[in-house]
């Protein structure tokens, strides 16, 4: 049988000072190359690094060195010697060394790549993802993926440490109902019937605490056919997890909250010894706008709807009519370094995030502009500056609407400001818990309340009065883990009770019928004995995107999907024959090109 090299004695990226005079075996591709005529030196890399080997006098190999080209694999045998002290890389680990080389052999020789294998490449996002295995072999990518690993080892360690265990669901199910769309698998068995894809494993790892497994977890895939945005991918990986006899929602946030610290431990070295914060929600959209608030930095709202109720502004006045509100922000200093053209720029932002227009104040050094004062009265514009804050350098924005599109408008516009003007100190994490969701929002377009998070989220018991006049005021026992302005995880305590599920699926206006066609099958496991539980879920992809600083989904993901879905390297979705469609029974009526 055919042997390929010599065995290996260690990855490239291990080598150091205190190997020297070993003789050693590496293995890798070639990262770059100089041809002195007699001295030829190249970079080997592979996934722990790069390490320089030299070919020169000692090379007494039978390979022609100077047919070995960028991508190149080898098998290099060599001594490790020092590079000395004028010679020496203190930007690689190995810089203190080089592999004098005595034998070589080419593994596999390698076409020029459509691109340089290096991390300031600069082809484009289309060429790298076609060639996404050729793409991988950078280092920052490949760091990003070790990263990954390296989180699900610490959370297989801390939750196997914790009496969890980890079991399997399918992945060929029932359309879990969690908001997204599904995506559909045709039966061949069963013409005319459809498998979903898990949009997460909710319904089963309730259903193995009816069974009596006490504490899941799982690193599950999850497939939601939703619009991608730079942190979401049609499927996606979660940590999810579950447990049983939960009194109440500190039992898991405290277990997740453990975990959390651990993987910072364990892949950042960074030790939280303080519990982390805790927000109602309520309060996170009034003071940030947004129910996963960065507070790394300011910029918060204030609410000025009392004031301007009965202003002859008719903008103010209408929104406040409308039961909408008036709310703003004290951008502190701004007017400083602020023109009035980037003000315009920043009204005409706003409307991107939904609202009609930006009010606005500028308290310069030589005067007061404002795009509105001229329709308040002294005693309005007093207060609207003292309740603000406002000093000399301080720009005011201002948006009136109703209050979900205030919130959304000014949330969005803190976090412009701040990135634009880098407020935001990037070395820190900020970690917090929001709790106290709403149990649900008005879908207009369904004209029903439906779910805030899932179906099965238990409800605060002392809002459950409110269930027959006010559901939109109930709030859920559920909870996100947001760090740096990002979801990163969510739960809730579930509803162990038949009967009160049953009457949180009438409030979804779900039938009878729906109910037992939906979910039937869970609402009957209940019947025989459930212990009160609680669980949680983490995007792997998202908690891997913070800790390696990235700011795209697809730079966790070894092989992500872009902006329509599809994967440019292997060209899935793709269409299948006649004979495949004619075994599923089922036919394509139109496509649009
Ligand atoms: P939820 O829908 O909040 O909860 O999802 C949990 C976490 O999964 C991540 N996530 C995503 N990551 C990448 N791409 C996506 N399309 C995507 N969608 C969600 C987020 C999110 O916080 N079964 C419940 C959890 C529970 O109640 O235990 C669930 O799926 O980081
Ligand atoms: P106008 O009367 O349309 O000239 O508007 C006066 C100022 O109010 C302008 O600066 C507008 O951008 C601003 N404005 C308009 N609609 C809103 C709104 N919904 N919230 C806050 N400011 C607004």
């Amino acid at each position: 049988m055919a042997v390929f090299g010599k065995k290996r004695t260690k990855m490239c990226g291990e080598f150091r000072a205190s190997d020297v005079g070993q003789t050693v075996v590496v293995c890798g591709w070639v990262a770059k190359y100089r041809d002195l005529g007699g001295l030829f030196f190249a970079d080997v890399r592979d996934r722990s690094g790069i390490v320089q080997i030299a070919i020169g006098d000692g090379y007494h190999g039978k390979t022609d060195v100077s047919s070995i080209k960028n991508e190149y694999v080898l098998c290099v045998e060599g001594i490790v010697r020092s590079r000395g002290e004028k010679n020496i890389n203190k930007n690689i680990p190995t810089g203190e060394i080089e592999i004098d080389v005595l034998d070589c052999d080419i593994l596999s020789t390698a076409e020029v790549t459509p691109f340089m294998i290096s991390d300031d490449v600069n082809a484009n996002d289309a060429l790298r993802l076609k060639y996404r295995y050729l793409d991988l072999r950078r280092p920052s990518l490949q760091n990003n993926l070790m990263m990954r690993h390296k989180i699900c080892v610490a959370t297989r360690d801390y939750l196997n440490e914790h009496g969890f265990l980890e079991v399997e669901t399918p992945i060929l199910g029932k359309s879990t109902p969690e908001g997204a769309r599904d995506y559909l698998v045709p039966s061949r068995v069963h013409p005319g019937e459809f498998y979903a894809l898990p949009q997460s494993p909710q319904i089963f790892k309730q259903l193995l605490m009816v069974a009596g497994y006490d504490r899941y977890y799982q690193i599950a895939k999850c497939f939601r056919d939703e619009d991608l945005r730079s942190n979401r991918q049609p499927e996606f990986t979660q940590i999810d997890l579950e447990m049983s006899f939960v009194r109440d929602e500190n039992d898991v946030m405290d277990m997740t909250e453990g975990l959390v610290k651990h993987i910072f431990k364990e892949c950042k070295g960074i030790e939280y010894t303080e519990p982390f914060k805790r927000m109602p929600y309520k309060e996170a959209m009034e003071r940030f706008g947004s129910d996963k608030p960065d507070t790394r930095f300011g910029l918060e709202l204030v609410d000025l709807t009392d004031i301007v109720k009965d202003s002859a502004f008719s903008v103010f006045q209408n929104a406040v009519a409308g039961g909408g509100a008036v709310r703003g922000i004290n951008a502190k200093g701004f007017a400083n370094f602020t023109s009035r053209k980037e003000i315009d720029a920043t009204s005409e932002k706003v409307k991107n995030f939904g609202a009609k227009g930006l009010a606005w104040i500028a308290l310069r050094e030589d005067a007061m502009s404002s795009s509105f004062l001229k329709f308040l009265s002294e005693e309005e514009k007093d207060a609207i500056l003292k309740r603000m804050g406002a000093e000399t350098g301080d720009i005011i924005y201002i948006v009136a609407d109703k209050s979900k599109v205030v919130y959304r408008a000014l949330g969005e516009l803190r976090l412009y400001l701040a990135e634009k003007n880098n407020l935001i100190d990037k070395s820190t994490y900020d970690i917090m818990w929001i709790t106290e969701f709403p149990l649900f929002e008005y879908s207009e377009e369904e004209d029903r309340f439906v779910s805030a998070h899932h179906p099965f989220t238990c409800p605060v018991e002392d809002d459950l009065y409110l269930a027959d006049t006010d559901p939109g005021a109930m709030r859920a026992r559920a909870y996100d883990l947001v760090i740096n302005g990002q979801e990163a995880g969510g739960g809730s305590v579930r509803i162990h009770d038949s009967a009160l599920q049953e009457r949180m699926f009438k409030l979804l206006s779900l039938t009878d019928e729906d109910i037992k066609n939906k979910f039937g099958f869970f609402v009957d496991a209940f019947k025989y004995g459930t212990p009160p539980h609680g669980g949680l879920a983490f995007g792997l992809d998202r908690m891997t995107m913070l800790l390696t600083g990235t700011e795209s989904i697809r730079d966790v993901i070894a092989f992500p999907k872009v902006q329509n879905a599809s994967c440019l390297m292997s060209d899935a979705p793709s269409a299948v024959s006649d004979k495949q469609l004619e075994e599923l029974c089922l036919t394509v009526s139109k496509v649009e090109e």
